[in-house]
């Protein structure tokens, strides 16, 4: 069966995506084809629309319209790329229309929106996927493999990811530190986002560190706007209601503890500190606190003895073997677009559930949610409270609002 695909939202990291699935039609062209693409934006749903025909024989059908597509279109699965407040509206349409789905991290815009999602899929029979490509990378799978398979550096016991930034700023951080207006985006409103960076970029190393430490038990966190900034929408300034500095303790269910601190809302002097921790030695990032292990890492042993992550890459890609390589990087891609929709898709076609289905993209949200929510009330936050709804103040406003 050749799975009919729907593309969701055809914004920045759609080109990922897309690129992403050029890379798996080439290696099984059968798998899925891509036969509709949608974005409220017309002229962006038709630039993805046409770039398709690169790599699958036809151009997928152009809509505006989620509603209109799934009436209009064959549709077996959806990938949702659109704004966070959008992943539960777009995801439950889908799933209850037959579809299965896979939305974007951090998932649902708060917890009530991703249990709508949860609930959905489980209520159709359909798959709920969350698209969370950095632990497929080759420096994620080389952690986990030294932590919990090949034993080098021991039981995970700490991290530490420090980072203030101060120059080279794009997106939504534009003009951040230099006083230049940025043009609105969603980004900048809170109840849109549900979150800044905490839970944007964030959603990435949370699904990082609990693959590589464990659950986390608790977190305490400050979570501070030190800019006051205004971005440009049309005629207006609007007032920016995004963090730009955090700093939060992480303590995980097996005794690990994390110390977890960004900021680009800070003058002048820029500085990163970021290590993975285990008894028996480390794994040093070079700077990124959001997107890492990276495979340009440093591994550092009790000793002092230091070798490159990437050589330990072809250790490990050895130690698979041929079945476990085609299961970690299929077909050898190691791009994690690829590999999560591939993920994704490959788990419709053998009726299985996807690695990072709509429960463990929750669970690792509901740790940025912890920081939030430390910070709103002043306390330390079970994770278990978020994950159950109880710990809900931060959230109440964004759920409020979009009447969750
Ligand atoms: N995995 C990663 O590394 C990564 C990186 C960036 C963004 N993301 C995630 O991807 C998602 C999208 O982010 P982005 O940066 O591409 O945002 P974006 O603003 O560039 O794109 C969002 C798109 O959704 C469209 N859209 C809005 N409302 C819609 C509707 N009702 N129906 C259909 N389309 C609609 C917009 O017109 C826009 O084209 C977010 O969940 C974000 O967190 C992931």
């Amino acid at each position: 069966m050749t799975i009919r695909l729907a593309l969701i939202g055809c914004g920045g990291i759609s080109k990922r995506h897309r690129e992403g699935y050029a890379a798996i039609k080439a290696a099984e062209p059968e798998l899925f084809e891509l036969v509709a693409v949608c974005d409220a934006d017309r002229a962006r749903a038709e630039e993805a629309a046409a770039s398709a025909p690169a790599w699958q024989p036809a151009a997928p059908r152009v809509f505006t319209d989620i509603g209109e597509m799934l009436e209009g279109e064959r549709i077996d699965a959806a990938d949702i790329c659109t704004p966070h407040f959008l992943h539960h509206v777009a995801g439950v349409q889908c799933l209850n229309a037959g579809v299965h789905v896979q939305v974007e991290k951090p998932i649902g815009v708060t917890v009530r929106a991703t249990r709508q999602l949860i609930d959905a899929a489980r209520r159709n029979g359909k798959i709920l996927a969350t698209a969370e490509n950095i632990r497929r990378m080759p420096g994620p799978r080389t952690a986990h493999w030294l932590f919990h398979e090949r034993g080098l550096l021991g039981e995970p016991v700490a991290l530490y990811a420090q980072r203030v930034q101060t120059q080279g700023m794009g997106g939504p951080f534009a003009g951040a530190t230099t006083g230049q207006e940025a043009p609105w985006v969603w980004r900048h409103d809170r109840t849109l986002s549900g979150g800044g960076p905490v839970m944007d970029s964030g959603a990435h190393f949370c699904d990082t560190i609990r693959y590589l430490y464990g659950d986390a038990e608790s977190c305490y966190g400050r979570v501070l706007q030190l800019l006051d900034r205004r971005a440009r929408r049309g005629d207006e300034l609007v007032p920016v209601t995004m963090e730009d500095t955090f700093m939060a303790t992480i303590n995980f269910a097996g005794g690990a503890v994390g110390s977890w601190s960004v900021s680009r809302g800070l003058p002048g002097h820029s500085f990163a500190a970021v290590a993975y921790y285990g008894r028996e030695g480390a794994i040093v990032e070079p700077n990124d606190a959001f997107h890492g292990p990276r495979i340009n890492s440093q591994v550092v042993l009790r000793d002092g003895t230091s070798r490159p992550l990437a050589e330990y890459y072809r250790e490990y890609l050895e130690a698979l073997g041929e079945n476990g390589r085609q299961r970690m990087f299929p077909h050898g891609i190691e791009d994690g677009f690829a590999l999560e929709t591939y993920d994704f898709l490959t788990a419709i076609r053998d009726g299985r559930p996807p690695e990072i289905d709509g429960e463990e993209g929750l669970r690792a949200k509901a740790i940025a949610l912890a920081i939030y929510e430390s910070s709103t009330t002043g306390q330390v936050v079970r994770v278990e409270d978020v994950v159950a709804g109880r710990a809900c103040e931060y959230q109440r406003p964004i759920d409020e609002r979009w009447g969750l």
